[in-house]
């Protein structure tokens, strides 16, 4: 078999915040144009290790590499370009209030491209149809559904042609039916775009449909991990608990 550097590998990694140790020896990788979902209770460390990925957070021990590049190696000028190479949705989109959709997306653009005007608008609208949301331009965040405003965030995170997208819970706060469609649209994006994509996740459904690989954070490691079928029939008793959602079990020991 042809072995291809990974997109993101992280190696032996720990990291102790607040005097806990939430990152405890983590090792994962992601193959280019993969699909991973990182699944896990609230407080586990998904989000901090999404922050180790874009290099928002350096490891305490262990390496983060990214498309063949330690993270450790780049100064900030770097840094800085290299994190163009990622696109993050975060848990609620984030978006500027006090702006438009048009200028939430098109900030980005203005900061970081030479775009013209006409540029940025055709970018912006590539954009926005991308996530299936045209005619909303000027409209506020404010001024749309939960899950409209959840795509506005991911228009805005493919604004600048990332190679990797990042999802931190991009689910959580919907209905059950738009984040069916909100998971459809991250699998529908990660086809269309090429993308190497790690979601973070706590809907196991969410998780599934989206899922080349899922991988369970647990104690500060990956304690398991398997394509969606592979998982669902682990017998790891931590898995089958957060599986089913149940109280009874090693996870509420
Ligand atoms: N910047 C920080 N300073 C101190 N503690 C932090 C920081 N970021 C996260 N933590 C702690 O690390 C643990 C994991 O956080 P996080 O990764 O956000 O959890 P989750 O799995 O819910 O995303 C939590 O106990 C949290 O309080
Ligand atoms: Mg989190």
């Amino acid at each position: 078999m042809a072995t291809e550097t990974p997109m993101i590998s992280m190696q032996h990694v720990d990291k102790t915040l607040g005097g806990r140790k939430v990152l405890d020896d983590m090792s994962i990788d992601v193959a280019r144009g993969e699909a991973l979902v990182i699944v896990g209770g609230s407080g586990v460390g998904k989000s901090v290790t999404l922050k180790h990925i874009i290099g928002l957070m350096q490891p305490d021990r262990g390496r983060i590499v990214i498309d063949g590049q330690d993270i450790a190696e780049l100064r900030t000028v770097e840094l800085n370009n290299f994190r163009r190479k990622f696109g993050m949705s975060f848990q609620e989109g984030a978006l500027f209030d006090s702006m438009s959709v048009f200028e939430n997306i098109a900030f980005p653009l203005r900061r970081h491209t030479k775009y013209t005007e006409q540029q940025i608008r055709e970018r912006v609208d590539e954009c926005l149809d991308l996530v299936h949301l045209p005619g909303v331009s000027s409209k506020r965040p404010s001024e749309l559904s939960g899950g409209m405003r959840r795509r506005v965030g991911f228009a805005r995170a493919i604004s600048l042609k990332p190679e990797i997208l990042l999802f931190d819970e991009p689910t959580t706060g919907l209905d059950p039916v738009i984040s069916d469609v909100i998971a459809e649209l991250i699998v529908e994006m990660d086809r269309t775009l090429n993308t190497t994509t790690v979601t973070i996740t706590h809907d196991m459904k969410v998780a599934f449909k989206i899922a080349d690989r899922v991988a369970m954070l647990y104690k500060g490691r990956i304690v398991e991990e398997g394509t969606p079928e592979v998982f669902q029939q682990s017998t790891n008793p931590i898995v089958q608990q957060f599986i089913e959602g149940r109280a009874e079990g090693p996870l509420t020991e």
